[in-house]
């Protein structure tokens, strides 16, 4: 929890000096002191602040502390409001555990970090707490267990949170989603005994009747392959195969929360895939909201097949001005970047370049893979209109191809973040074990951002 301007009750002192040429983040008070290193002054950033401050908290809570105080003020000077933010975001992000289910529950003690020496930051310390709960939201929901997370039960508990905030939601059932035509998100949806759900949230911060920006996320409560069964080890943390929609939700929560003056839409297309006699089966040939049918090589590529028709759904219903979608949608992408950078496919080049000033101001890392038209044939399938997986290598680009048709025209943007949903050996210390809540808080920048254009 993040506090302002109470320095007195604060157990340690977390300041930013400087020693000759570099840069420290020295906390506590005589007799005890410890100080991170952040390099030199002229090197000093945003993502080092965010690093150094996770460091920082980390250490006073493993030594039992439940508080400290931040000196503000060297921040805002060096990088000002932003500076700032990255600092009061890194702290607060630290500070997550993921929920456990023991008898023997222990409760995390609550760390309170006070914000002092800077009335002017005010504005940008709040902003950050609550872009930092949004990505808590976020990592709780990729956290939970699909037993404990179905389709359903995700619908009521984004319902549950958006009502508080005042936000607009509306459940799509599967009656619904057949009279829409929803055939390839039911394809996937219907193959478990729970059922899909599509979910919807608006935010209607700016101006009336303006067309709004719609987050797609993926809502894979738990991705077993389907008959085109994963592996044992490899289905290990398919729990997370809806981290997608979560991080849109969260995106969402963050923009109404701290009234950002802009339309944004959540579309979220939960779904459980998974094995029963009514199944779809490899060699299937589907149809799609859209129009264009589909065949089947294999059911764990279920990924692009709801989100085909989220995506459809979120350029008729909603009118969408532009689209992302986000998605654990390829180990390719995965084993190609790691946790580190998230992929990118985009087909208007002004529209990444916005996607890159959002990940500027969020510390997340995205990089773009080619749509070169040569790529087109990867989905190519001589019985139906496309092919939703690919027999010819290039995983990643052949899922990004595949849902760039379903975009058309409308500027849009893929992020494949199958690599970045879960912490491991590449994370940042703002990242702690488990769910890392990715893309929430480069969606909020960017939607922020596209407000900030009208
Ligand atoms: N949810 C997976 C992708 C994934 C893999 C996420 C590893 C996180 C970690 C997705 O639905 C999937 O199974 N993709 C397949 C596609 C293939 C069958 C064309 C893949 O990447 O192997
Ligand atoms: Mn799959
Ligand atoms: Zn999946």
């Amino acid at each position: 929890m993040m506090k302002l301007w109470n320095q007195e009750a604060a157990q340690w002192r977390l300041e930013l000096s400087m020693d000759g040429e570099a840069l420290s983040l020295r906390m506590g008070d005589a007799p005890r002191q410890m100080t991170v290193a952040l390099g030199k002054r002229e090197d000093l950033n945003c993502e080092i602040l965010r690093q150094a401050a996770a460091k920082a908290v980390k250490s006073v809570r493993d030594l039992g502390g439940e508080s400290a105080v931040l000196d503000a003020a060297p921040a805002l000077e060096a990088l000002g409001e932003e500076g700032l933010a990255a600092l009061a975001l890194g702290a607060e992000l630290a500070g997550y555990r993921q929920p456990d289910w023991k008898q023997a529950h222990k409760e995390q003690k609550p760390f309170t970090l006070y914000v002092a020496g800077a009335p002017e930051g005010e504005k940008a310390v709040r902003e950050a707490a609550v872009l930092a709960k949004a990505v808590c939201f976020a990592r709780d929901l990729t956290n939970c267990p699909a037993n404990r997370l179905t389709p359903e039960i995700m619908a009521q508990r984004v319902t549950e949170a958006a009502k508080a905030l005042g936000l607009e939601t509306q459940i799509v059932d599967e009656k619904e989603a057949r009279a829409l035509g929803m055939e390839a998100f039911l394809a996937v949806g219907e193959s478990s005994g729970n059922p899909p759900r599509l979910i919807i949230v608006r935010y209607k911060g700016g101006q009336e009747g303006a067309r709004p920006i719609v987050l797609v996320g993926k809502g894979v409560t738990f991705d077993s392959g389907g008959y085109s069964l994963k592996t044992g080890g490899s289905m290990r943390g398919m729990k997370g195969d809806m981290a997608g929609g979560a991080a849109v939700c969260g995106a969402l929560f963050a923009l109404a929360e701290n009234r950002v003056p802009v339309n944004a839409v959540a579309v979220i297309p939960a779904v459980e895939n998974r094995i029963s006699p009514a199944s779809f089966l490899p060699d299937d040939v589907i149809g799609s909201m859209s129009g264009k049918t589909i065949e089947i090589g294999s059911t764990d590529a279920e990924g692009r097949l709801i989100l085909a028709d989220a995506i459809t759904y979120a350029i008729r219903e909603e009118k969408a001005c532009k689209v992302v979608n986000i998605a654990t949608l390829t180990g390719a992408m995965a084993r190609m970047l790691g946790g580190v950078a998230a992929g990118v496919m985009a087909n208007d080049d002004a529209f990444f370049a916005d996607l890159q000033s959002a990940a500027e101001r969020s510390g997340e890392k995205f990089w773009r893979v080619p749509d070169y038209p040569e790529y087109k044939q990867l989905i190519d399938s001589p019985v139906a209109d496309l092919f939703n997986s690919s027999n010819d290598g290039c995983g990643a680009i052949a899922a990004g191809m595949f849902l760039a048709a379903f975009a058309g025209e409308t500027p849009w943007l893929h992020l494949d973040i199958a690599g970045n949903a879960w912490s491991g050996k590449l994370s940042q210390p703002y990242q702690p074990k488990g769910a890392t809540g990715m893309g929430a808080a480069t969606l909020y920048q960017l939607c922020k951002l596209m407000g900030e254009k009208v």
